[in-house]
């Protein structure tokens, strides 16, 4: 029988088991290795939807580099201009570095878009951005994702970092949407 779990009014069911999400993991890990050898990057975690593929990806990465963790806070604008999300919790100096932002999905990319100009106002010498997953489909913005470890529909899914309204980031496998 299928794994599934209820979370509030909804039920998903398992779509993406433990072990194939870390064999991606592993993939993105050997890319990252390659390309960001001698570069001592900086891999910089959005709390918290990446915490999980974060200490996965970690610990695969054996290069020497640094790891750190920001937070986007939502408040509600002064103005009547909807929600904007504030950095917080950067502590390191960032000029003339390599940044990795690795972060758990890119929907609309807005988040992200809105992450990469607030750290490139910190005079980076690169950034890339690492995501666990992408919903190609979905994509608003003209975004460079090097580095994705999965592609998935424009479902809503938990699980594995990913939450519902605060609740399912603890489990090791991703589950989908089955019903309202
Ligand atoms: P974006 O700004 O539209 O790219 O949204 C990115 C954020 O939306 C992510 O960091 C997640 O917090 C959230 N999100 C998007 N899709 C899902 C999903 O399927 N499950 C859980 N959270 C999601
Ligand atoms: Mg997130």
């Amino acid at each position: 029988m299928e794994k599934t779990i209820r979370i509030k009014d909804k039920t998903f069911a398992v779509s993406i088991p433990e072990a194939d999400i870390l064999r991606e993991v592993d993939r993105v890990a050997a890319e990252l290795n390659r390309d960001l050898a001698g570069k001592a990057p900086l891999f910089l975690s959005v709390l918290n939807g990446s915490f999980m593929f974060m200490a996965d990806l970690m610990k695969r990465i054996d290069i020497p580099c640094e790891v750190s963790f920001v937070k986007l806070a939502s408040y509600q604008g002064a103005k009547s201009t909807g929600r904007v999300k504030e950095l917080i919790g950067l502590n390191e100096n960032l000029e003339g570095r390599t940044v990795v932002i690795v972060e758990d999905i890119v929907d609309s990319g807005l988040t992200m878009q809105r992450l990469v100009e607030q750290l490139a106002a910190h005079r980076p010498d690169k950034i890339h951005i690492v995501t666990l997953l992408l919903k190609p489909d979905r994509l608003m913005v003209n975004l460079d994702i090097e580095y994705v470890a999965m592609r998935i529909p424009n479902d809503f899914i938990v699980g594995y970092g990913l939450d519902y309204d605060g609740l399912g980031r603890n489990y090791k496998d991703i589950y989908t949407v089955v019903s309202d």
